[in-house]
């Protein structure tokens, strides 16, 4: 990784070496981080390299040889290693080891779940003492001039309700918990800086005042570093919308699972990391751009090459200087040239400049799938019977006519050589699909797919990819009006749900069908509960004696405001519907 960082001409590496689900960093001081914070318990369904897998428990973390070792590497490549140790929070592995540094009392596993956990360090003296003695030894291997604290995502929960907490406030005159942590990343700060050394902080650090002489890591967009740059600290400029490597660059369909977002190459291009918004001088505190390949959904190295490349090369231009959004054409071609590279190196890189895109569209009440690939040196083939397209399979040149339930597999090719991954689309053809649908209230940004007609397009939305063709309802029902052109018998109902509670997507409340004659009186046909909901899982089916129609009302209820006991209680809930079949 370090080669590859040099090679591109990046000449910093952030190591982010503690988290909520594992502590990766022996310490000597304290060695139960990493003899009990560096495992966790395996949890069913959940996928786990082999090799990392140890008495039945997932982990492993670095020695402290091991990190001389990496760390003289580096240095050898002239790239500075910037540390992370998160602090106040993330730090769920920690408490596993030292429970005594929470604020509740009782044991804590290393987390198996992705997120945010609500364990923090409690602000005591002993925190601090262990904190120094940990920073002591980081510091020890680390010669960087930054040490990253972390800072991002602290929930205030146990703060709220720790009477330690609350003393504290009132003794030291916080206003609140958000002066709380900054109180507590001041102190580190105050620790740090005394060592000679400089602290980089996530955006949150801003919360309750930055510390004096603190470094902004702006993530949540670049508001943060616009923030800090216009009061005279510093800023790297690391935005989710342009810098996060752990998204999927192409379609979700053809890559190993990522993070549920995308971020292509075109925009990582396109990122000025200067925001517009500061002077000439205020951008002098922009110590440039940075990009973050966060590893939940990583399994192996050839994994984290498919995520870094070919999006370095975007990265190192932007942070050179060198990158022009204007000429984007231009240096694509430059790019597609340099990957026969990696090719040959045998370097892992995702496709997805080669990659077909399907769409499909309903015409004279038959749906068609096109297909089609940017470049235009490129051809298309596909398959229907299952298997994967070769250089003699069917060659595409017209949209192709989805009459009947099958699946398309198409890739890209350049002569003989196949330059994309499969593309492998299944359709379902049922009374419904393609025919004309109308929604009481249209479906919420960002999304919105291709509107009402995504629900009746023979196309499931992607289980990983929220965008991919599902209708998202912040807060609000769906109320859907299908005309089948002509009366039907009609005996089923289908529709798919997500269910991402941590992202604020709940299963619906409630599932009634209502048929018509003629689309103005509707009886009541079929209804779900919530808790067959919750039995049905992520397809709901209503299924009822035959009758025949030729409207059929389908009413999908929100669950309204997040439950308490969840991500964003008491916020709209999303509701996430995709394909409407009827049978
Ligand atoms: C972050 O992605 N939580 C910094
Ligand atoms: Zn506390």
């Amino acid at each position: 990784y370090l080669d590859y960082l040099a090679a591109y001409k990046i000449n910093k590496f952030h190591w982010h070496l503690t988290d909520d689900q594992g502590w990766r960093i022996e310490i000597k001081s304290h060695p139960k981080l990493t003899e009990v914070g560096a495992y966790r318990a395996i949890k069913p369904g959940q996928v786990y390299s082999e090799d990392k897998t140890i008495n039945g428990q997932y982990g492993g973390y670095y020695t402290q040889e091991d990190i001389k070792e990496v760390v003289a590497y580096a240095q050898k490549l002239h790239i500075d290693i910037v540390p992370e140790i998160e602090m106040p929070g993330h730090a769920q592995a920690a408490l596993a080891a030292y429970p005594e540094l929470a604020c509740t009392a009782g044991s804590f596993d290393v987390w198996t779940e992705w997120g945010v956990s609500e364990n923090v360090y409690c602000p005591k003296e002993e925190t601090f003492h262990f904190l120094e003695d940990v920073l002591d030894e980081v510091m020890e291997l680390f010669p960087s001039q930054y040490i990253h604290i972390g800072g991002d995502e602290a929930p205030k929960t146990r703060w709220k309700s720790c009477d330690y907490c609350q003393e504290l406030i009132k003794r030291e005159g916080l206003k609140d918990e958000h002066e709380l942590q900054s109180y507590f990343i001041r102190r580190i700060e105050k620790y740090l800086n005394a060592k000679g050394r400089s602290i980089i902080g996530w955006d949150e650090i801003l919360e309750g005042g930055l510390a004096p002489n603190a470094t902004v890591m702006s993530w949540t967009g670049q508001e943060g570093a616009i923030h800090a740059a216009k009061q005279g600290n510093d800023a790297i400029m690391t935005p989710v919308s342009h810098m996060y490597f752990d998204y999927y660059q192409g379609n979700a369909q053809t890559e190993p699972l990522a993070f549920n977002a995308e971020v292509r190459l075109d925009k990582v291009y396109s990122f000025n990391p200067i925001p517009k918004e500061l002077s000439a001088e205020e951008a002098k505190h922009i110590l440039g751009p940075q990009a973050n390949v966060w590893t939940e959904r990583i399994q192996d190295f050839d994994h984290v090459e498919f995520m870094i490349f070919p999006r370095l090369f975007a990265l190192s231009e932007v942070g050179w200087g060198t990158s022009n959004p204007d000429k984007y054409n231009d240096f694509e071609k430059r790019a597609i040239h340099h990957l026969e590279y990696l090719e040959a190196e045998g370097i892992n890189y995702s496709k997805a400049l080669f990659e077909v895109t399907g769409k499909t569209y309903a015409d004279g009440g038959e749906n068609y799938y096109k297909l089609e690939v940017k470049n235009p040196k490129l051809t298309i083939r596909y398959t229907i019977d299952g298997s994967s397209p070769n250089v003699t399979s069917t060659l595409y040149s017209a949209p192709i006519l989805i009459d009947k339930t099958m699946e398309v597999k198409s890739a890209s090719f350049d002569g003989a050589q196949q330059k994309s991954t499969v593309l492998t689309q299944e359709f379902l053809k049922s009374k419904s699909t393609g025919k004309v649908i109308t929604l009481e209230n249209g479906p919420s940004a960002p999304y919105l797919a291709n509107g009402a007609s995504s629900l009746v397009d023979g196309i499931f939305g992607h289980p990983y990819s929220f965008k991919s063709d599902w209708l998202g309802f912040n807060g609000t029902d769906l109320v859907a009006i299908i005309d089948l052109g002509q009366h039907q018998n009609i005996s089923e109902v289908r529709m798919n749900t997500l269910d991402f509670t941590e992202s604020w997507i709940h299963r619906p409340q409630s599932v009634i069908i209502y048929m018509s004659q003629d689309g103005k009186q509707f009886k009541e046909i079929a209804k779900l509960n919530k808790e067959q909901i919750n039995a049905m899982g992520g397809t709901l089916q209503l299924n009822f004696p035959k009758q025949k129609a030729k409207f059929v009302k389908v009413v999908v209820e929100n669950v309204g405001k997040i439950p308490n006991g969840y991500p964003g209680a008491g916020y709209d809930a999303w509701l996430f519907v995709d394909e409407l079949t009827v049978q």
